[in-house]
Parts: structure tokens; C-alpha cells; sequence
């Protein structure tokens, strides 16, 4: 297994009320190597809670995060993290962007940036990029890192509906040529659909692991076939039950009984 959360239930604590917030209840979730892994969930049920505890970026208040067998604890170049904002540096050029998070050559990342279709923007700053440029940008940047899993939380959600195809595409030819694993997180089912090897559904208050299908549908997909139909619309009927939950429980003290 590449990683692994194993019981893992994450408490927030609020500084100024002292009480606990449970994102996270006895999540247990196994990320294979080579696998395109899709979280769906509703709002607030710890999807990305879930990818910041495989990142680094956040720990487990109860159970175990980890990575190749070894407790995560700290953020890896192994680890490539994309977020919903791409974060890019507006001062710097795009190639300077790549290259300094790389802290590598320019001949590494000028690489990558072909890769995604960019590199007559190598000279460009960030503000001349479209959304969708600067979240390639941010992708070519995951990905020069070499690292072994790419950790994508809603990469596309602020984007056109034609362009976050486009992308999906893209990162679907990229994941197959590099060999990576993903674990792509995204409120849409069809884009779930549309990429997943294994689709798996969260559900709120308090976040946990509700279902989970395994799609070994060839690529590209027909979301119009029998198949993709019927397993649309189990997804939505579990989306459906998944997010009649109200907000996140409290708790008043952090070591509770966290089967809330
Ligand atoms: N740093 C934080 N401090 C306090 N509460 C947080 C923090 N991060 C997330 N939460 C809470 O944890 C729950 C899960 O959040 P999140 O993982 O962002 O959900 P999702 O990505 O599925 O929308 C939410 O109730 C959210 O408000
Ligand atoms: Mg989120």
C-alpha cells in the first residue's frame, strides 16, 4: 500500500471556545500504488482534511497517516500537493515559478512545462494566464518534483465547465504516462466518474467513509453508456444520504469518545 490512513479521526479545537470540532471519525483509507483515486463528499465532510493528512499538513488526532509504511510527518517533495488556487508567486515568471519550488535546474522544468502545453509561457508572469493556465502551471510544478503520488484537492472547481474537461483529460494523460497515483478530490460526480479507478464517498458529521465503487472502465469514458448511467446514479442517491447530516458535531474535550 502507498498510503494509508489507518483509524485515523481528526479533532479541530477552536482556541477561543476551547471545544472540539470532529472532521474526521475512524477514517480507514488505503491508497494503492498506481490507482486514480476520486473523493466525493459533501461540503465539510473532510475531503480535504482527508488530503492534507496524506500531505503532511495536518496529523491525526487519533490513528495513523502513512506513507510507504513510515508515519507521515511533515510535508514531502514525494508527496505533490495541487490546490483549488494554484498559488503561484505573481512577481515571478512562470518558468521561475516551477524552477524555484523545484529548487532544480530550468531544464527540468521548462520539461514539465511542455508537458502541460506551456512552455511559449515560460517568460509570462502569472497574471497574464488564464485559470486554467496557472492551475497547468501549478501542475507542471506537482509533477517536476517527480513526486510518487499527486494529491489534487478540487484542482478544477473554479473553472469553466469546457476547460475543466480539458484538464481532467490532461491530467488523466498524465497520470498514465508518469505512472503516478492520485488522489483527486472533487464535489463533481461526473468528473469523478469520468477519471476514477475507484470512486469513494464521504459523509458528514462527522466526515467518514461511507461507500466506495471500482470503476475498471477503459478510457476515454461515455458518460451516456448503461453502465456509467446506473453508476451515476447510485452515486447520487449516496451523495443524496450523505448530505442530509447537519453540521459538524462538537465535542467539549479532545479525548471523547469520538463514536459520535
Ligand atoms: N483548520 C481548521 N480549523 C478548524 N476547523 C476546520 C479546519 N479545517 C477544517 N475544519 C472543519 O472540518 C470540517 C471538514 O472540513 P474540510 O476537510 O475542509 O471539508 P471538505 O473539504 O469536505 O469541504 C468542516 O466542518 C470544517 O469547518
Ligand atoms: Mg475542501
Amino acid at each position: 500500500m502507498l498510503a494509508t490512513l489507518r483509524g485515523v479521526s481528526k479533532v479541530f479545537t477552536n482556541p477561543r471556545t476551547g471545544k472540539g470540532l470532529v472532521a474526521l471519525n475512524d477514517v480507514t483509507l488505503e491508497v494503492e500504488r498506481g490507482e486514480f483515486l476520486c473523493l466525493i463528499g459533501p461540503s465539510g465532510c473532510g475531503k480535504s482534511t482527508t488530503l492534507n493528512l496524506l500531505a503532511g499538513f495536518e496529523f491525526p488526532t487519533v490513528g495513523e497517516a502513512a506513507f510507504k509504511e513510515a508515519p507521515i510527518k511533515a510535508p514531502s517533495p514525494e508527496r505533490g500537493v495541487v490546490f483549488q488556487e494554484p498559488s503561484l508567486f505573481p512577481w515571478m515568471t512562470v518558468l521561475q515559478n516551477v524552477t524555484f519550488s523545484l529548487r532544480g535546474t530550468e531544464d527540468r522544468a521548462m520539461r514539465y512545462l511542455e508537458m502541460v502545453g506551456l512552455s511559449d509561457f515560460a517568460q509570462a508572469r502569472p497574471n497574464e494566464l488564464s485559470g486554467g493556465m496557472k492551475q497547468r502551471v501549478a501542475i507542471a510544478r506537482a509533477l517536476a518534483m517527480d513526486p510518487d503520488i499527486l494529491l489534487m484537492d478540487e484542482p478544477f472547481g473554479s473553472l469553466d465547465e469546457q476547460t475543466r474537461r480539458k484538464l481532467d483529460n490532461e491530467v488523466l494523460d498524465l497520470w498514465k504516462k508518469e505512472g503516478k497515483t492520485v488522489v483527486f478530490v472533487t464535489h463533481s460526480i461526473d468528473e469523478a466518474l469520468i477519471l476514477g479507478t475507484r470512486v469513494v464517498l464521504m459523509s458528514a458529521s462527522p466526515g467518514r467513509i461511507n461507500k466506495e465503487w471500482k470503476i475498471d472502465a477503459p478510457w476515454p469514458r461515455d458518460p451516456s453508456s448503461p453502465r456509467m448511467v446506473k453508476l451515476k446514479e447510485e452515486m447520487i442517491r449516496g451523495l443524496q444520504v450523505c448530505s442530509c447530516a447537519k453540521s459538524a458535531p462538537q465535542v467539549s474535550f479532545i479525548n471523547v469518545d469520538l463514536e459520535v
